[in-house]
C-alpha cells in the first residue's frame, strides 16, 4: 500500500524510511533510521527527483505509481550517484522503459559504471544553467561538485521557487509521519542528528559547500526539498545559518569536548577531574569514553564545541585505537580552527601524547596547547599542579565572567532609580575595560530585570569584542544615547571592531565611572553600571545579567529610539543608479555591488550578516 506525502499541488514525496539500517554506509550507526526522499511532480510532463535506497524498492514504487494515477513517467532527474539515491535507477528503467534520464556528463559516467542498461540514448545531459521546461514550472541545474561526491548537482524550480538539494540541507532520522520540519521540533530531536548528518557525510568539503551557498544566495527559496529528513519551508534562513557555521569550520559552543581512552580508569579519572575544574570555573564540558560512544557522534561534538581535550592511554607503543581512529577520522573530515590539549598514560614508555598531538598539528589553524597532564599509570596528588596548569590554559583561551558580590550600601546609595526610567527599545552604547584596553559597541538590548535589586540583562553579540571584556571583567557601563546623538557615534562605535581600532582615542568624550570603566557625557541621557552576576550562552549572543553598582542622570534629552534612529538619523539610501545591481544592508547603508550576495557576505560596517541586506 502506498505511503506519500504532498508537498505541493503538484510535486509529492514518494520515498520510505528504513529504521532496520544499523550502519549507513556501513559506517554511520542510526539508531533512529533514515529516510530517503525522492519526489515526483505532475505537470505536463512527469518528472521524478532521484530514485531510492533499494531497501525501501517496494514502498517507493508503489507510491510512485500510484502518484502517477495511470500516467507514464517522461524524466527522472538523477543529482546524486551514489546508491542510496540511485539503486532502483536500473529497476525503474525496467518499469517504465520509455522514461529519459536528466543527467550531467559526470553523472552519464558513473551511471555506466554502476549499471548495465544504454546510457547515451535515453539521457539528456545538462550543464550549469541549463533549463528544462516541464509545462507549467521552469527547472534550472546548479552544479554542486563534492556535496557529497564529484557529479552532485541541485535542481531549482524557478516556478515554484524550490531547491531540491540533493544531499545538502539532509539529517539521518526517519520521518515518523511528518514531512515538513515545522511539523516536529526540529531543533529538539533532529538537529544534532542533523549536525552528526553533515559533519560526517560533507564536513570534508566545506569549502565546496560554502561554494553552494554562495550560488544558492542568488536564488529566492520558498522550500528546500533534501534527499534524506524534512522538507524545509520555513526557517530556512536558520538552517542555511548552520550550513554556515559548519562548512566554515565555526564553533557552535564555547566549553571544551572531551574525549578519553581509559582501559583500567585511570586515564578517565583525570579527565573527569579536569572536567570537574573546567566546571568550577564556569566553563561548559561534555565527555565522551571514544571506547563506548561512536566516532561519528565525537566527530559530530568536535564540529559543535571551541575546545577539545583528548585523552588516551598508550596501547602497543601508540595511541588506544578508538582514539587513534577518531582522531585520523577528525582530520579526514578537516576539522580545523579549534584550541586543543591532550593527557597522556603509560606504565611504562607514555608515547600517546606526542602521537595525538602529530595527528591533530596536520589539521588547519589548531592553537595547540602546551600544557599537557602525563600519566603513569594514574593521576598522584604530585601532579596537581599540572593538572591546574593545564585547566588554566584552557581557561585563559576561554572569555568568561566572574560573579559580582552583593552590591554594597555605599554602592546603592549612587543608584539614582530614575536614570532606569530613560530606558526604552533604544540604541545604546555598552562600554568595557579590560587592563589599559576601554572599547565600546553599539546594542539595543538593554532591559530592566528586577527593582529590588536593581538589576538589568543586556543581550551583546558573540563578536563583538566588549561582548569578550565583559566576559571576562564581569564590569560595563550602559550609556542611554539620546535623540540628538549624530550618525557618526553610530558609525564610531558600530561600524568598526575594537579588535584593529582603539574607539576612546580621545575623538568621542568619554569620563570614566566609578567602576573604573568609560561612559559617554554627550549624547547621553544617563549611564548606567553593571556588575555581571550570570551569563547565558544563547547562540550567537550571550544575555549578561547584571546588578546595577552606578546609575545617573546626565540630561533630560529623549532617549533615542530603534523607529527614531531609522526614521531621523540614519542617512537614506540613495537612489541606485540605473541598471546597478548590488544590494544595501538594511542597518548602515552600506552597498554591496554585484549580481548576487554571498550567503555569508559580513556587512565590513556593521558585521551585520546577509539576512540584514536587501536588493537595491
Ligand atoms: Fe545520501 Fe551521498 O548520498
Amino acid at each position: 500500500m502506498y505511503c506519500t506525502k504532498k508537498i505541493t499541488d503538484d510535486l509529492t514525496w514518494v520515498g520510505g524510511n528504513d529504521r532496520r539500517l544499523a550502519m549507513f554506509e556501513g559506517v554511520y550507526s542510526v539508531p533512529d533510521g533514515v529516510s530517503y526522499n525522492s519526489y515526483l511532480l505532475t505537470d505536463d510532463k512527469t518528472v521524478l527527483f532521484d530514485t531510492v535506497d533499494r531497501a525501501v524498492s517496494t514502498v517507493f514504487f508503489e507510491n510512485l505509481a500510484h502518484t502517477l494515477d495511470g500516467r507514464t513517467l517522461d524524466y527522472v532527474i538523477i543529482q546524486h550517484m551514489e546508491p542510496d539515491h540511485s539503486a532502483t535507477l536500473s529497476e525503474l528503467i525496467l518499469r517504465y522503459p520509455d522514461v529519459k534520464i536528466i543527467a550531467n556528463a559526470k553523472t552519464a559516467v558513473m551511471m555506466k559504471q554502476f549499471f548495465e542498461f544504454e546510457v547515451d540514448s535515453r539521457t539528456l545531459l545538462v550543464k550549469e544553467g541549463d533549463t528544462f521546461e516541464t509545462g507549467h514550472h521552469t527547472l534550472t541545474f546548479v552544479m554542486a561538485p563534492m556535496v557529497h561526491w564529484p557529479e552532485v548537482m541541485v535542481t531549482y524550480d524557478m516556478t515554484d521557487k524550490i531547491l531540491f538539494s540533493a544531499d545538502a540541507f539532509g539529517t539521518f532520522g526517519a520521518l515518523n509521519g511528518a514531512i515538513f520540519a515545522d511539523e516536529v521540533d526540529f531543533n529538539r530531536d533532529y538537529m544534532d542528528e542533523a549536525r552528526r548528518y553533515y559533519c560526517n557525510i560533507v564536513g570534508k568539503y566545506g569549502t565546496q559547500v560554502q561554494a553552494l551557498l554562495k550560488k544558492a544566495s542568488s536564488l529566492e527559496i520558498n522550500m528546500i526539498c533534501p534527499l534524506h529528513g524534512f522538507v524545509w519551508r520555513s526557517h530556512i534562513g536558520d538552517y542555511i545559518d548552520k550550513y554556515v557555521k559548519w562548512s566554515t569550520y565555526t564553533p557552535e559552543e564555547t566549553g571544551v569536548m572531551i574525549a578519553y581512552a581509559s582501559v583500567y580508569g585511570n586515564t578517565e579519572n583525570t579527565a573527569e577531574i579536569i572536567a570537574s575544574r573546567l566546571r568550577d570555573k564556569g566553563i561548559k564540558t561534555v565527555m565522551y569514553d571514544v571506547s563506548v560512544t561512536p566516532a561519528s557522534n565525537i566527530i559530530a561534538a568536535a564540529f559543535q564545541w571551541s575546545h577539545l581535550l583528548f585523552a588516551s592511554t598508550t596501547y602497543n607503543a601508540g595511541i588506544f585505537v578508538s582514539m587513534e581512529e577518531l582522531l585520523r577520522d577528525l582530520a579526514a573530515h578537516n576539522i580545523q580552527k579549534r584550541t586543543v590539549a591532550f593527557v597522556e598514560n603509560g606504565s611504562w614508555a607514555a608515547t600517546s601524547g606526542k602521537l595525538m598531538r602529530e595527528i591533530i598539528a596536520s589539521c588547519k589553524d589548531m592553537n595547540i596547547l602546551e600544557e599537557t597532564v602525563s600519566l603513569k599509570s594514574s593521576l598522584k596528588p604530585s601532579q596537581d599542579d599540572q593538572v591546574n596548569a593545564l585547566v588554566e590554559a584552557l581557561s585563559n583561551t576561554i572569555p568568561q565572567f566572574k560573579p559580582a558580590q552583593a552590591a554594597s550600601a555605599e554602592t546603592e546609595a549612587s543608584v539614582d532609580p530614575n536614570a532606569l526610567f530613560k530606558l526604552s527599545y533604544g540604541l545604546f552604547v555598552l562600554s568595557a575595560k579590560d587592563g589599559e584596553k576601554d572599547n565600546g559597541c553599539i546594542i539595543n538590548t538593554v532591559t530592566q530585570l528586577t527593582d529590588t535589586p536593581k538589576r538589568l540583562t543586556i543581550a551583546v553579540n558573540k563578536q563583538n569584542l566588549t561582548h569578550d571584556m565583559i566576559l571576562k571583567t564581569g564590569m560595563f557601563n550602559v550609556s542611554v544615547l539620546t535623540e540628538d546623538v549624530p550618525f557618526k557615534v553610530f558609525q564610531h562605535f558600530g561600524f568598526q571592531s575594537g579588535r584593529e581600532a582603539d574607539k576612546f582615542d580621545g575623538s568621542i568624550k568619554a569620563v570614566r565611572s566609578r567602576n573604573g570603566v568609560v561612559y559617554l557625557p554627550d549624547y547621553t541621557n544617563a549611564f548606567i553600571s553593571g556588575k555581571v552576576i550570570d551569563a547565558l550562552d544563547y547562540g550567537t549572543h550571550t544575555l549578561f545579567v547584571a546588578e546595577i553598582t552606578e546609575a545617573c542622570i546626565l540630561s533630560q534629552e529623549p532617549s533615542v529610539t530603534y523607529a527614531y534612529y531609522f526614521e531621523h538619523i540614519k542617512p537614506k539610501p540613495q537612489p541606485a543608479e540605473e541598471n546597478k545591481k548590488g544590494f544595501v544592508c538594511k542597518i548602515c547603508g552600506y552597498v554591496y555591488e554585484g549580481e548576487t550576495l554571498p550567503a555569508d557576505f559580513i556587512c565590513p560596517l556593521c558585521k551585520h550578516g546577509a539576512e540584514d541586506f536587501e536588493p537595491l
